[in-house]
């Protein structure tokens, strides 16, 4: 976790999406608080939580109430009638205390007004398979990381000076330190393990994709593409004769689709392939623990492309300005959704703050609020 910028976290906590894909039988839970002050039309707190890659919770300080946002969360009331009116005051109470925080950091950083925007992400991870686990909490100050815990040592790391004041304070604290491993060990997994319950049929369901061959020009590469897939721990492979293949080919990235299933692609470079031979090449798609792989045989005739083959060169010019604008919308549209994915400074924040999407859970089950929320304690005082 630790190489994972604030600043990522920033954007992604906006988008509610969460940063890291699931491994193969993984689960996490994820708390993420933003609090900001200087910016317009932008709630001044917002919590997300998140299970695996599903939005659980939402709190803002416009509706001041902790919500569901699955509807399997709103069993958790079943067992524990109170849940929703515990998560609505904690938050509260992180709202007061970011809103201090902000002010203190400005104190440290010597700024007097502005933008400032002040994080906090913190959560737990359990294999289900070997029941290994891991936790992290980890704090950032306008879009850099400033102070984190790390599990191994039992100490807070600060990264900048101005947080080296937050670190000793922390640190002393054995008694608290003690409390934080717990938590985040064994409370959060212990929550973890009852949302996987609670969410059972969406979160351990398997979606099998649709695979598809791709291809721009008649020299480009041959893009495997499967799309509609859950849960994101997925192979996608070129073979030849069998074997996996290595060289002359490119494997994408998995992305996240608006339905909350995933896609990916994987490109081969047919140039130095006879036709003869295409025969001897398959594209594999294989879901973890699904037993049936979907296999794509390389063939022409399958091929989805944007071109027309020579003998239909006299199609009417407008057909080929259409191809060509919608060429273009998508590149331009993929351009914007990289540029969006990973903003790469801070100047670009107010902007996403702005363009907020629609969800924001909020977090449960924190018992270390009275003691954490002091962040960055008056400078005075240490
Ligand atoms: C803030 O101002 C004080 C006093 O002028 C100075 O000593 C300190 O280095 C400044 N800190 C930063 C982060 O600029
Ligand atoms: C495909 O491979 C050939 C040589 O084998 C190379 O010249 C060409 O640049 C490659 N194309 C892509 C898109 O990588």
């Amino acid at each position: 976790m630790s190489e994972f910028s604030m600043k990522t976290l920033m954007f992604l906590a906006l988008l509610g999406i969460s940063p890291q894909g699931a491994a193969a039988v993984t689960h996490s839970l994820k708390y993420i608080f933003t609090a900001s002050s200087g910016v317009p039309n932008f709630p001044e707190f917002v919590t997300v939580g998140l299970v695996d890659e599903f939005q659980t919770v939402h709190y803002d300080s416009n509706t001041r109430r902790a919500e569901p946002k699955q509807d399997w969360m709103s069993r958790v009331t079943a067992e524990d009638p109170q849940y929703w009116e515990r998560e609505t005051q904690a938050c509260l109470g992180k709202q007061q205390a970011f809103k201090a925080n902000i002010e203190t950091a400005k104190q440290r950083f010597n700024q007097t007004g502005g933008v400032h925007v002040a994080q906090r992400m913190y959560g737990c991870e359990w294999d289900d398979d070997t029941g290994e686990v891991n936790g992290y909490d980890q704090w950032g100050y306008d879009g850099e990381d400033f102070i984190a815990f790390d599990l191994k040592t039992e100490t807070w790391t600060a990264p900048v000076p101005q947080a080296v004041i937050t670190k000793h304070k922390w640190d002393n604290n054995k008694a608290e330190i003690a409390l934080y491993k717990n938590y985040l060990i064994r409370e959060c997994i212990d929550w973890l393990k009852k949302y996987v319950d609670y969410g059972r049929s969406s979160l351990l369901r398997t979606d099998l994709p649709s695979v598809s061959l791709l291809q721009k020009t008649p020299s480009s590469p041959v893009s495997c593409h499967a799309t509609g897939f859950y849960p994101d721990s997925a192979t996608l492979i070129w073979r030849k004769d069998g074997e996996e293949l290595h060289e002359d080919v490119d494997h994408g990235e998995i992305l996240l689709n608006h339905d909350g299933s995933f896609q990916m692609s994987v490109d081969l470079n047919l140039s130095s392939v006879t036709p003869e031979d295409w025969r001897r090449y398959d594209c594999v798609f294989q879901l973890f623990g699904e037993k049936n792989d979907i296999i794509t045989k390389l063939d022409k005739a399958e091929i989805r492309t944007n071109w027309e083959e020579p003998s239909n060169i006299t199609i009417p010019i407008t057909a080929t300005v259409v191809v060509l604008a919608v060429v273009l919308i998508a590149a331009i549209g993929f351009i914007i959704y990289k540029k969006k994915k990973a903003p790469e400074n801070s100047s670009e924040l107010s902007e996403n703050l702005n363009h907020e999407q629609t969800h924001h859970p909020a977090h449960s089950d924190i018992m270390w609020d009275n003691k954490t929320v002091n962040l960055t304690p008056p400078v005075k005082a240490v």
